[in-house]
C-alpha cells in the first residue's frame, strides 16, 4: 500500500524511549535540549504580534505566487540592514512557509529521483527526511575541529558525483555554531560554479553571532546559483507563525531560469496565508527585541558553562562563533547515546548525544544555550560531576 519512502521505523530508539519512560515517571528533568523560543521564559510583545495579524487587507484574496510583495519588501530591508548589508531585489525572494519547504521546493527544482545533495557532517538532523520525502541522496562530507571548525574541502570534493545538484551549507551550522569563512566561501564558489551545483545556504541561525562577529549573508552570492534560506522562525523566534524565504542569486540567466521554475512550484501550492504575509513587516522587525533578550540568555548561559569546566579536567567546550548551542567533548568510556541515556535515567538531565546531529567521533554532548539560566547551571552541574565520577 505505503511507498517504500515513508517506510521508516516508527519504533524509539533507546533514547527516546529512556527520555518517554522518565518523562512517565513523573521524576524532574532538567532539559538543556530546549529549541523551542515560545516556551522557555523569553517575553514577547503578545499585543504587538496578535494585532498585526488582524489587517483587513487580508479580507481580499490576491494570491502572489513568490508572496505578496509588502513581506517580500520586508525580507529585502532585513537583508540590506544586516551588519554587513546585502543588496537583493524582492523579485528575487519567494516565502514559503517553512525553511522545510522551502528545501523540498528547491529539491523539486533540482533533482530527479535519486540525484545527491551534499551536507556538512554533523550538522542538523531533518535533512535526512527531507532529503528521503523528496526522493534525494543525502551524501555526507566532513566538518573538521581544529581550533575552530573548518570544512573539509578533500572530503567535499571527493563527495561530488555526476548526480550531484546541491552542496547545502549552514552558515552558522547547527549545532556547531560555525560560520562559512571568506576563504572557504571562495574555494566553494570554485568548486560549485566548475561543477554545475547550486549552493543553498541556510542561515536560520545568521543573527545569532557571538563576540561581536559581523556575518556576512549568502543571499546576493554570484558566483554560483545559491539559494539563501532563512525565516521568522528562528529570526524573530516565532516558529508558530510559519513564515520563511529563499533568495535567488548567481549567474543572471541561471537565477532567472530558477525563479521562474520555483514560482511554478510555489503556485501550485500557493501556501502562504494572507493575514500573516501582511503582518511579516511587523513581525520581522520585532526580532530586534527578541534577537536581543536571547542574546543575553545565550550569553550568560556560557559564561556559566564556561566557569564551571574551569575546574574540569576530562571536559572542554568547542569553540563557537554562534547560534543556541554548545558543544562539550566528554570522555570517550562509552557511545554517546548511552551516556546520554544514563545522564536521563541517574541525574535527570536531558541532553543530545553527539550522534544526534552525525557527529563522526563519539565523545560530544550538545546543549542548548537557550536553557533557562537555573535550569542550565544545575544541570551542567550534575552533569560534570556525572562525568567525573
Ligand atoms: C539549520 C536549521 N534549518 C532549518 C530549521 C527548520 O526551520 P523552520 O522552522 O523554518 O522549518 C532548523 C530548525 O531548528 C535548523 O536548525
Amino acid at each position: 500500500m505505503f511507498s517504500s519512502r515513508t517506510g521508516w521505523n516508527l519504533s524509539p530508539n533507546p533514547f527516546t524511549a529512556a527520555l518517554e519512560q522518565k518523562r512517565k515517571s513523573g521524576a524532574p528533568l532538567l532539559d538543556l535540549t530546549v529549541s523551542n523560543p515560545t516556551t522557555c521564559g523569553l517575553e514577547y510583545d503578545a499585543h504587538r504580534v496578535l494585532s498585526s495579524l488582524t489587517n483587513a487587507a487580508a479580507m481580499v484574496y490576491e494570491p502572489e505566487p513568490k508572496g505578496l510583495l509588502v513581506a517580500r519588501e520586508a525580507v529585502a530591508e532585513y537583508y540590506a540592514s544586516q551588519a554587513m548589508p546585502v543588496e537583493i531585489s524582492p523579485d528575487n525572494i519567494i516565502l514559503t512557509t517553512s525553511t522545510s519547504e522551502a528545501y523540498s521546493f528547491i529539491f523539486r527544482l533540482l533533482c530527479e529521483p535519486g540525484d545527491e545533495v551534499l551536507i556538512a557532517r554533523p550538522s542538523y538532523p531533518l535533512f535526512d527526511l527531507l532529503a528521503t520525502i523528496q526522493d534525494v541522496r543525502l551524501v555526507p562530507f566532513s566538518l573538521i575541529y581544529d581550533h575552530g571548525w573548518h570544512i573539509d574541502f578533500h572530503s567535499l570534493r571527493s563527495a561530488i558525483t555526476s548526480r550531484t545538484k546541491a552542496v547545502i551549507v549552514v552558515n552558522p551550522n547547527n549545532p556547531t555554531g560555525s560560520f562559512v569563512k571568506e576563504e572557504e566561501l571562495r574555494e566553494l564558489n570554485e568548486i560549485c560554479a566548475a561543477n554545475d551545483v547550486a549552493i543553498v545556504a541556510d542561515e536560520v541561525f545568521l543573527d545569532f553571532p557571538h563576540k561581536g562577529i559581523a556575518p556576512k549573508s549568502f543571499a546576493a552570492n554570484e558566483s554560483a546559483l545559491t539559494f539563501t534560506l532563512s525565516g521568522l522562525s528562528k529570526v524573530s523566534g516565532l516558529p508558530q507563525m510559519k513564515v520563511a524565504w529563499m533568495a535567488v542569486s548567481g549567474p543572471e540567466q541561471r537565477a532567472s531560469d530558477a525563479l521562474s521554475r520555483l514560482e511554478i512550484i510555489a503556485d501550485t501550492y500557493l501556501s502562504m496565508n494572507a493575514p500573516i504575509q501582511l503582518a511579516t513587516p511587523i513581525l520581522l522587525a520585532s526580532r530586534t527585541d527578541f534577537q536581543g533578550k536571547l542574546a543575553t540568555r545565550i550569553r550568560a548561559n556560557l559564561v556559566e558553562l564556561d566557569s564551571q569546566l574551569v575546574t574540569q579536567k576530562h571536559c572542554t567546550r568547542l569553540g563557537v562563533n554562534a547560534g543556541w548551542y554548545a558543544t562539550l567533548r566528554v570522555p570517550v568510556t562509552q557511545p554517546d547515546e548511552e551516556l546520554a541515556i544514563s545522564l536521563i535515567e541517574r541525574q535527570g538531565v536531558l541532553v543530545h548525544p553527539g550522534h544526534f546531529f552525525d557527529f563522526e567521533q563519539e565523545g560530544h554532548l550538545i546543549l542548548s544555550l537557550m536553557t533557562p539560566q537555573n535550569v542550565f547551571r544545575e544541570g551542567v552541574q550534575r552533569l560534570l560531576q556525572s562525568t567525573n565520577s
